[in-house]
């Protein structure tokens, strides 16, 4: 097998012949045809990457050596494509391809049976709460979509979450609740996790203190491990199933969106699913030139195989959109944070830190760093054309401000330009020596910038979806086992010795932690 570091040559001799990006606009006269793409309410402009005709190309050559269309098949075609832990990746079933209704009996009652019970919880009188107890994949995408649906509609319910171990995450969850009108959901695929476990051990307390016997009806579990709920204490009748074809990370689509359904009402939901089904099909069909996750896969592998940027910051001038980076590090770095190949070989410079906050917050923090510190990085903006929060005036500066960070940041401003300003604003001469430098801005820095039209149900299926896709394809490229997670198993097992070892179990460790756990015994 032919490794990907071996065909990085042709890029990096394009990387050499590259000009600045503003000029890139000069010298092709269809740029903004050629970078800039959509489907449906999603348009992602790539012309501010320093990327140019010629190496979208070599880019697109570069998948095609990586037999991506190849991959592409056998993912949709559901084959065991996670090798290590021999599943199949199926998460577009859940949203059925070009539309809800999948054709997999499982799913269909899946979904049918969500509806019934979302319509009847939504109809009562009981339930005035949502606790939604889940960490990781089993919190991040219900929690940024619970977030975002909020710009179409108000939730029925108050709907809180609970992830992690510390004791103010489900006491925050909790506080002011009345049991008897709360429904606690508890959402984990594997049913082992251990701050899942124990907020459920909480809440379940919580709730047997004031309801006793009758506490189990106000208790749901979501699960691809139905004997563990069991065992647990959770009736076969309030367990909803997903299955381990479905990554953790990938799973909002599923029963782990049971809360949403809940909360939103099951056709907010059936638009989510569907927003999702359009980007699949685009990305099953569309040709590489015009196939927004490819593009957004190569613009990525450029960024940090060609020109060695280390992170992307990923910056929604959205309120609503809030988690979108949170969400994002887990899809990312989850799937691609790894060192070794799919087939056992060590590989390098996968993928990169994925981090940011929402805009314009992030200006008056990080922003800096972006446009003056080395090496800067790469970033997404995101960015919601229709005011939802009838603010007009709010709005235009929100995006104004969007717009204007991801053209400074390709313009940047010239130090011939500053010294200018300095000498007319009646400036020393060795003053602006010192200070001129100060005051310049490199520019050439690379950014996309994503538009929804809308933050609808749909147009947020079809945000989270590219990045899905976007993650497959880089996945395929690096070589690496996207679906997977090794790496998060060491700390867990470290963790529960440790913990053993606070009650006095025998523990042998290295002098620095032994230190921190004699502070706790
Ligand atoms: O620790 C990592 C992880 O396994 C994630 O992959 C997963 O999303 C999360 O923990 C929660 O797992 P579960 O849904 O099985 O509780």
């Amino acid at each position: 097998m032919v490794h990907f570091s071996d065909k990085l040559g042709r890029l990096q001799i394009l990387a050499t012949q590259m000009i600045g990006i503003s000029d890139l606009f000069k010298t092709e006269p269809n740029r903004l045809k050629n970078f800039v793409h959509r489907e449906g309410p999603l348009r992602a402009d790539f012309s501010k990457q320093a990327i140019s005709e010629n190496t979208l190309e070599a880019l697109i050559n570069l998948a095609k050596d990586c037999q991506l269309e190849d991959w592409r098949e056998r993912f949709f075609a559901g084959e065991k494509i996670n090798t290590s832990e021999d599943r199949a990746v199926l998460h577009p079933v859940l949203r059925g391809v070009g539309g809800t209704k999948s054709d997999r009996k499982d799913v269909k009652d899946m979904r049918a049976r969500m509806r019934e019970f979302a319509d009847k919880f939504r109809r009562g009188r009981t339930y005035k709460a949502i606790v939604h107890i889940g960490i990781g994949g089993s919190d991040l995408g219900p929690r940024l979509v619970a977030d975002a649906m909020a710009a179409s509609q108000k939730s029925k319910f108050d709907l809180r979450f609970a992830e992690n171990v510390d004791g103010a995450s489900i006491n925050d969850a909790l506080e002011g609740l009345e049991p008897k009108s709360t429904l606690v959901i508890v959402v984990s695929k594997s049913f082992t996790t251990q701050e899942t476990r124990m907020n459920a051990e909480t809440a379940r307390a919580w709730l047997a203190k004031d309801l006793g016997d009758k506490a189990g009806k106000n208790f749901i579990a979501v699960t691809a491990n139905r004997d563990g709920a069991e065992e647990f204490g959770i009736k076969s009748d309030q367990i909803f199933d997903f299955w381990d074809w479905v990554g953790g990370r990938y799973s909002v689509w599923s029963a782990v969106g049971l809360s949403l359904q809940l909360a939103f009402g099951p056709d907010a939901f059936d638009e989510f699913l569907d927003g999702a089904a359009a980007m699949d099909k685009h990305f099953k069909t569309q040709p590489f030139e015009t196939n927004l996750p490819v593009l957004m896969a190569l613009t990525g592998v450029w960024n940090r195989n060609v020109l060695g940027y280390t992170s992307l910051a990923v910056i929604p001038y959205s309120r609503r959109l809030r988690k979108l980076s949170a969400f994002l590090q887990q899809l990312e770095m989850e799937s691609n944070g790894k060192s070794a190949g799919r087939d056992g070989k060590m590989t390098d410079l996968t993928c990169p830190v994925i981090w940011g906050d929402e805009g314009t917050n992030g200006q008056h923090a990080f922003f800096q760093w972006l446009h003056q510190g080395t090496p800067g990085a790469p970033v997404d903006f995101v960015a919601v054309l229709k005011d939802h929060e009838k603010q007009p005036d709010h709005h235009a500066a929100l995006l104004a401000n969007c717009f204007a960070q991801s053209e400074a940041l390709m313009i940047g401003k010239p130090e011939y330009k500053v010294r200018e300003e300095l000498t007319a604003a009646g400036m020393p001469e060795r003053q602006i020596d010192e200070i001129a430098p100060q005051k310049t801005f490199p520019g050439n820095r690379p950014s996309t910038t994503i538009t929804l039209d809308e933050l609808s149900p749909s147009a947020l299926g079809h945000l989270i979806a590219v990045y899905e896709h976007k993650v497959f394809v880089q996945g395929v490229i690096w070589g690496v086992n996207s679906f997977d997670q090794w790496g998060v198993e060491l700390g867990k097992v470290l963790a529960k010795s440790i913990l053993a070892e606070f009650d006095g179990a025998e523990g042998s460790h290295d002098p620095s932690t032994e230190a921190l756990i004699g502070m706790v015994k």
